[in-house]
Formats: structure tokens, C-alpha cells, sequence
């Protein structure tokens, strides 16, 4: 679990931080308990994964494929999840690099990825609108335990991924973009990705321009993404997609 920490401390990568404080809630929406609550129920929760997974032997066979694991991260994870050495930026879930921080300074990888696994099969379903929600099951089986690991091993640590890892994301050409930044909520075949949060923008009747105004001002469940990205980031993202669908 420590293979990709090396240069940990080489270099901050720069990631805006969510509009509405900590947890990017707009403030009628931060209803997250405290911290002090939320550190007892995570200890609980850690506990009960840590029995889990080692009463199904999970882990021991098989080492995770930490490259699926990190692209379905950007692909179905990222557009609602800051997450610094993924590149991701969403602002609808809670950042995982302030959610993990604690746990990472504690040594606790295994941990993280545990309680990873354990979201990844019972979000809670308590925002509204509920489409704001993480959806269950968004990975499974293999896919899920790989997502989960390349959490446990990444969230919280500054620098950059090293290895096969750094090849992993990071363009800034439409499709990347677009896998990085809507992939998990829409469902677009050109880039292979399936989120069915908001509508399948392949059957998107949108001209150019009104995909500009969409991105940029979101609502209705979708984020805003001025701010986030450039207008040329905007531009270069709604002509890919009007390109594809
Ligand atoms: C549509 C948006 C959305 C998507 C997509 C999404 N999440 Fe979430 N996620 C949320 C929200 C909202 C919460 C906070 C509510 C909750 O705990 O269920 C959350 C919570 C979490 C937490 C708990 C963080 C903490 O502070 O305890 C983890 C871990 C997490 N998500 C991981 C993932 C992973 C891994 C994926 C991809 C497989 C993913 N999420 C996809 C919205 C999303
Ligand atoms: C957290 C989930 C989420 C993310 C992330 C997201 N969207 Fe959306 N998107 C939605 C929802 C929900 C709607 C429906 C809004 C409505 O009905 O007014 C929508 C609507 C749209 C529409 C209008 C489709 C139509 O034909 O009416 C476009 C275009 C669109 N999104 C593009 C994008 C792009 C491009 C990105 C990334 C830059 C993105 N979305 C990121 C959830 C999301």
C-alpha cells in the first residue's frame, strides 16, 4: 500500500475548493453530522469492513488492478468527488482528499479502502434533490474492489501518481474532460461512460451554444461548472459532445 507514496510531498496539485465550505453543500444542505459524530460512526464502520473483509478472505488471492481501478474512478467517481491525484473536481459529494486526510496521516489505507467499498454498495439517500445522491452499485465485484483500493491508495496524498498510474487521466482534449467531469452522471457512448444522474446526452437536442449556457450554469441537480473549468474548457467539451452524439 505504499508503492505510489514516494514523491508524496514533491508537489501540491492545485484544485479548486467547493463553492459552499467544506463539504461543497450549498448551506440549507449541509445537514452531515459533526465531525466529532462523524469520526465515531467512520471508527464503527471501519471496524465492522475491517471483520467483513477479512472473514471473505477479500484481498488476499488476487491483487487489485490499481489502473482499472483509478480510470473507473475518473470516469464514474470524478464528476462528483474531488480527489487530487485523480485530477477530479466534482463538488457534489464530499472532497475525499479532506474526507480521508486523517486517516491517511494515521497510516489507516486499508481502512479508507474499506469504507470506500462499504459507500460503494450504501450511500445514504438523503439529499435533495435526490438526484444529488451517489447512486448504489455504480461499480461492482472487481471494478468495486479496484476503485476502492486505488481510494485507499491515493485520497488524501498530495504529488502525482507515478508509474502506469501517471498515464491515467489528466487530458485536457474534450473526451477527457468530459469523462473526468460529467462521465459519472451522463451517458455518452463516444466516451464510454454510463452515469444515469441527468439525462443521456446522446439523445441530447441541445444546439452548441444552449450545451455552453448548460455547463456553465448547471441546476436542476447538475453543478455549475463556471468556475471549475475555462470558457475554452466549456467550448471545447459541448463541441465534442454535439460532435459524437
Ligand atoms: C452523483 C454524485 C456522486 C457520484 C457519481 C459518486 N458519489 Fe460518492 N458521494 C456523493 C455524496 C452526495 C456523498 C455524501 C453522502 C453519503 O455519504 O452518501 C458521497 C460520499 C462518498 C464517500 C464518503 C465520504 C465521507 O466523507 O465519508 C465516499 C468514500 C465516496 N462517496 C466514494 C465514491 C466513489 C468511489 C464513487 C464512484 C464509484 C462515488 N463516490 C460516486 C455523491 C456521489
Ligand atoms: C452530478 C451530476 C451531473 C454532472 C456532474 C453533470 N451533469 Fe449534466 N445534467 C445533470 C442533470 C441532473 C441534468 C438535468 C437538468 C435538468 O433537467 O434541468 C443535466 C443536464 C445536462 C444537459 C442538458 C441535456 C438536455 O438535452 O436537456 C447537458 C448538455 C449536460 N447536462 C451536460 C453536462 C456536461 C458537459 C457535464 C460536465 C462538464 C455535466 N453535464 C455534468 C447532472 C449532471
Amino acid at each position: 500500500m505504499s508503492a505510489v507514496g514516494d514523491d508524496g510531498h514533491k508537489q501540491m496539485k492545485h484544485v479548486p475548493q467547493p463553492p459552499h465550505g467544506r463539504l461543497g453543500f450549498p448551506p440549507q444542505m449541509q445537514t452531515r453530522p459533526s465531525k466529532q459524530l462523524k469520526s465515531i460512526k467512520f471508527l464503527a464502520l471501519a471496524t465492522v469492513v475491517a471483520a467483513s473483509v477479512a472473514a471473505s478472505g477479500c484481498g488476499n488471492d488476487s491483487k487489485p488492478d490499481l489502473a482499472n481501478g483509478k480510470t473507473l474512478f475518473i470516469e464514474k467517481c470524478g464528476a462528483c468527488h474531488v480527489m487530487a491525484r485523480a485530477g477530479t473536481v466534482g463538488t457534489i459529494g464530499p472532497d475525499l482528499d479532506d474526507a480521508f486526510r486523517r486517516a491517511r496521516i494515521d497510516g489507516m489505507g486499508d481502512t479508507i479502502e474499506g469504507v470506500t467499498l462499504e459507500q460503494i454498495k450504501f450511500p445514504s439517500q438523503k439529499l435533495t434533490p435526490a438526484s444529488l445522491n451517489m447512486p448504489a452499485d455504480i461499480v461492482e465485484g472487481m471494478d468495486a474492489r479496484d476503485v476502492a483500493a486505488y481510494v485507499g491508495l491515493v485520497a488524501g496524498l498530495p504529488g502525482k501518481d507515478t508509474g502506469e498510474l501517471a498515464d491515467i487521466g489528466g487530458g485536457d482534449d474534450g473526451m477527457s474532460l468530459f469523462k473526468t467531469n460529467c462521465g459519472s452522471c451522463h451517458v455518452l457512448a463516444d466516451a464510454g461512460t454510463a452515469g444515469t444522474v441527468g439525462p443521456n446526452l446522446d439523445m441530447s437536442k441541445l444546439d452548441v451554444k444552449a450545451m455552453i449556457a448548460q455547463i456553465a450554469n448547471g441546476g436542476n441537480g447538475m453543478p455549475a461548472f463556471e468556475g471549475t473549468l475555462s470558457e475554452d474548457q466549456i467550448k471545447m467539451i459541448a463541441e465534442y459532445i454535439d460532435e459524437v452524439r
